[in-house]
């Protein structure tokens, strides 16, 4: 069943707990979520995991009619880097993992977003990348006649006063495939950023990972085991009380945007220099004219996200 007031999505994602998450909650929320189906590209772990373990992820929720299909296996022009470091090898460590029975549609995912682009009424898909932008740039380049028909890009990615985690400079999406973050940002596209500024206030802290974990469902229990994985990384580096759930700040932003505050402002990306490569330049106090061409978000209201992901994911 389709909502009226939902939204056409499309999840482009490289599961990675965090991204997993995300998922889960759009599949959990149809009143504001149509998702179209979900791409997968390479970037916490090499495509043949990501797609694998989107597949997972939608078994998890009980929902084996989701499409999900493969895009990218590489940026577009540089060498992968992954984060296993993070996400560990299958990239959904910590729960124990199954071969999926959906199957990997046929179709690949740049083509998928350039037909459902092209065959859906402008202005009414939104695009929600939680990984590299590689698909995203690739769809855009092959078809540039999509770039006006798309109706916002929600994204996780960049940071300015937070600056870098996989460099000191730069946010691990965009440092992947910054030549596709540049494409994005250039695009035109009402953008929506969420930041490593505002999801670095989103913390798994133990209460709010038990609360997951006592769900009375596959999805609870199998989201708190991710999470005791995923937040080891960040806690050690940062000496956090959690780790940082980014890519589900995206989807609660289509449900429930009044949890989240920023500026709308120019973000540019550094694509030349080896020492800020890939660092997002947002300029946050209006110094320069360059024109405003993104929603970069600061901030979050940590308990009413948590709220909206635990009250949602008790649905599955
Ligand atoms: O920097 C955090 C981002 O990189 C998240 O999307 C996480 O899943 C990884 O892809
Ligand atoms: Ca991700």
């Amino acid at each position: 069943m389709t909502y009226p007031t939902a939204r056409k999505v499309i999840i482009d994602t490289d599961p990675g707990q965090d991204d997993a998450v995300a998922i889960l909650l759009a599949l959990a929320s149809p009143e504001e979520i149509d998702l179209l189906g979900i791409t997968c590209v390479a970037g916490n772990v090499p495509l043949s995991r990501t797609e694998a373990n989107a597949r997972i992820i939608c078994e998890v929720a009980g929902r084996n009619d989701v499409k999900v299909f493969a895009g990218r296996a590489a940026p577009l022009s540089r060498a992968l880097v992954t984060a296993e470091q993070v996400h560990g090898k299958t990239g959904l460590d910590g729960p124990e993992l199954f071969e999926p029975a959906i199957l990997l549609q046929p179709q690949n995912g740049v083509d998928f977003i350039i037909d459902t682009l092209r065959t859906e009424a402008p202005g009414t898909v939104t695009l929600c990348p939680l990984g590299p932008l590689s698909n995203i740039a690739a769809a855009f380049q092959a078809a540039p006649d999509i770039i006006e028909r798309v109706q916002e890009i929600v994204l996780m990615g960049g940071a300015y006063f937070e600056v870098g985690n996989i460099t000191p400079a730069a946010e691990f999406n965009i440092y992947v495939d910054p030549e596709a973050a540049d494409i994005v940002l250039k695009s035109g596209i009402k953008i929506t950023m969420m930041p490593l500024d505002v999801t670095h206030k989103a913390l798994t802290t133990r209460p709010r990972i038990e609360a997951l974990r006592a769900l009375n469902n596959r999805a609870g229990p199998f989201t708190a085991e991710m999470l005791d994985f995923f937040e080891r990384f960040d806690m050690a580096k940062y000496g956090s009380d959690g780790g940082p759930l980014h890519d589900p700040c995206v989807i609660a932003y289509l449900i429930q945007p009044e949890l989240f505050a920023g500026r709308h402002i120019n973000v540019e990306v550094e694509t030349r220099s080896e020492l800020t490569l890939g660092m997002t330049v947002a300029d946050w106090w209006g110094v320069t004219d360059r024109a405003a061409n993104a929603l970069f978000m600061a901030d979050i209201d940590a308990d009413g996200f948590f709220t909206l992901i635990t009250q949602r994911l008790a649905r599955l």
